[in-house]
């Protein structure tokens, strides 16, 4: 089947090269020439594992191809896939003016045969109504279309599994003739995988999104309280929220305490979907809540950093890891880079590693420095700070790291070393939710 998608970032290119991947004819769209010449070439513009490996694959076999321009490639195209970005606005609504304008463009361009607009990139309840609109009102008479809602799960580090596997597809639609198009379209996955498909309404698919990504972000700052808990009573929210998660009504995901959750998505989507409450006049401090438990946990890492170090001026700090999580170079919202920012305020030196995202941390913070292992990062510092959990750093020679640091104390963000006797070993080792 013949489909666009428009906006080549982490979800759309994503799902370009995967249903390609599944035999379908793709031509994916960004305004952001850069990216198009680069992906053109085979070259993923994002770090994500096995995306460009497929990303060749199928611009080899013809059937992914890349454009600058949506008026050129949406006329034969049976389903157009809106993929770009949509931060939070000042006032914490969702910033829709990307989805508009996309939508109005391909009202101006879409031609007369039936087609499928798919609204996935995460937006409020009823944006999809609006997005028909705005088709109706730049298009032809003669425009016959239907818009769905069908949001994407996938989690970046991991996008093309979730992809290729995902827990469930959720299609809100409101037209039979829609629905099966993307039955047919996501049939390869379905039949391969028996993956459940959700056939709901447009409103509950958009609300399925926001309720997902909230109901995470609960798991996670309710682990941080724990943590929180532990840390002042001498308990361990290791084995605490470990025992808690064996319950199979709770499951042990997303349980992890650390320096409070990133990325573009969380804070983004549970700003928005507190801002829908709002205008619904509905109670929205659980989410308030959620977003203070997670502010103080960075916060609370930070503050046991100066009570162990005392004065921060002057003094040689190393960072393990800027990336939001590991297996990215995404650095949109990563505790790492308000630690980091904070850590410059008080007058530290910062050394920093990350294997992926330290290119884009250069344009943020050009002051600090940029190494090309961890154990630069740990050579004369007096304290080295874990702030993502790259799986490279769990098999570090922690005697070498110790050699290399003037005073051998480490503050794992991550719980990255929990079951290693880092005491043993000589360090002073400060977990999250450990005494
Ligand atoms: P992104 O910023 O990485 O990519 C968005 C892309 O859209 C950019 O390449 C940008 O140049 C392009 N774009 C913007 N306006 C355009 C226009 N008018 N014409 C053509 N291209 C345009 O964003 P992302 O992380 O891929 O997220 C996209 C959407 O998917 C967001 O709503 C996000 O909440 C949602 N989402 C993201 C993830 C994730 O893990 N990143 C997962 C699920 C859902
Ligand atoms: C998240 C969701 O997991 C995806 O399902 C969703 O599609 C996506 O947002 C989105 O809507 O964009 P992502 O942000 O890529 O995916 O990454 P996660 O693995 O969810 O991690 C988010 C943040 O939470 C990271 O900073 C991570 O370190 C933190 N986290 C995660 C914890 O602190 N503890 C945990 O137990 C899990």
């Amino acid at each position: 089947m013949k489909a666009v998608i428009i906006g080549t970032g982490y979800v759309g290119l994503t799902t370009g090269v995967c249903l390609a991947d599944i035999g379908h004819e793709i031509c994916c769209v960004d305004n952001n020439p850069e990216k198009i010449k680069l992906l053109s070439q085979g070259r993923s513009p994002i770090f994500e594992p096995g995306l460009e490996e497929i990303l060749k694959r199928n611009i080899e076999n013809g059937r992914l191809t890349f454009s600058g321009d949506i008026a050129k490639v949406v006329k034969d195209a049976r389903v157009i896939f809106i993929c770009v970005n949509t931060p939070t606005r000042e006032d914490g609504h969702s910033e829709l003016k990307f989805v508009e304008k996309v939508a109005k463009e391909i009202a101006l361009s879409m031609g007369d045969d039936y087609k499928v607009i798919v609204d996935k990139s995460t937006v409020p309840v009823k944006t999809a109504e609006k997005v028909k609109e705005t088709i109706l009102r730049y298009s032809t008479e003669r425009t016959h279309c239907d818009v769905v809602s069908n949001p994407e799960f996938l989690k970046e580090g991991t996008a093309i599994a979730d992809t290729m596997n995902p827990d469930r597809i959720v299609i809100g639609s409101d037209s039979k003739e829609a629905t099966e198009l993307m039955l047919e379209l996501y049939k390869p996955i379905i039949d391969r995988t028996g993956a459940p498909v959700k056939i709901v309404s447009v409103r509950s698919a958009e609300l399925i999104k926001h309720g997902a990504n909230t109901f995470l972000s609960i798991k996670i700052s309710f682990a941080n309280l724990i943590a929180e808990v532990c840390e002042e009573t001498d308990a361990d929210a290791i084995e605490v929220l470990d025992a808690i998660g064996l319950d199979e009504r709770i499951g042990k995901r997303f349980l992890r305490p650390g320096i409070g959750f990133g990325g573009s998505c969380f804070p983004k989507d549970i700003a928005a979907f507190k801002k829908t409450m709002e205008m619904l006049r509905i109670d929205n401090a659980l989410i308030k809540a959620v977003e203070e438990v997670n502010e103080l946990a960075w916060r609370r890492f930070l503050g046991r950093v100066e009570k162990e170090l005392w004065v921060l001026d002057g003094k040689v700090i190393g960072v393990l890891g800027l990336a939001f999580k590991p297996d990215t170079d995404d650095l949109r919202n990563s505790p790492a880079l308000k630690i980091i920012s904070e850590l410059l305020s008080l007058g530290a030196k910062v050394k920093a590693y990350d294997p992926e995202a330290m290119e884009g941390a250069k344009l943020m913070f050009p002051e600090i420095e940029y190494c090309v292992d961890p154990y630069q990062a740990a050579e004369g510092s007096e304290a080295l700070l874990v702030c993502t959990e790259w799986d490279e750093f769990r098999d570090l020679d922690v005697k070498k790291i110790k050699e290399k640091m003037l005073v051998p104390v480490i503050f794992d963000g991550r719980n990255l070393w929990h079951d290693v006797d880092m005491k043993g070993l000589g360090f002073r080792y400060f977990g999250v939710g450990r005494a």
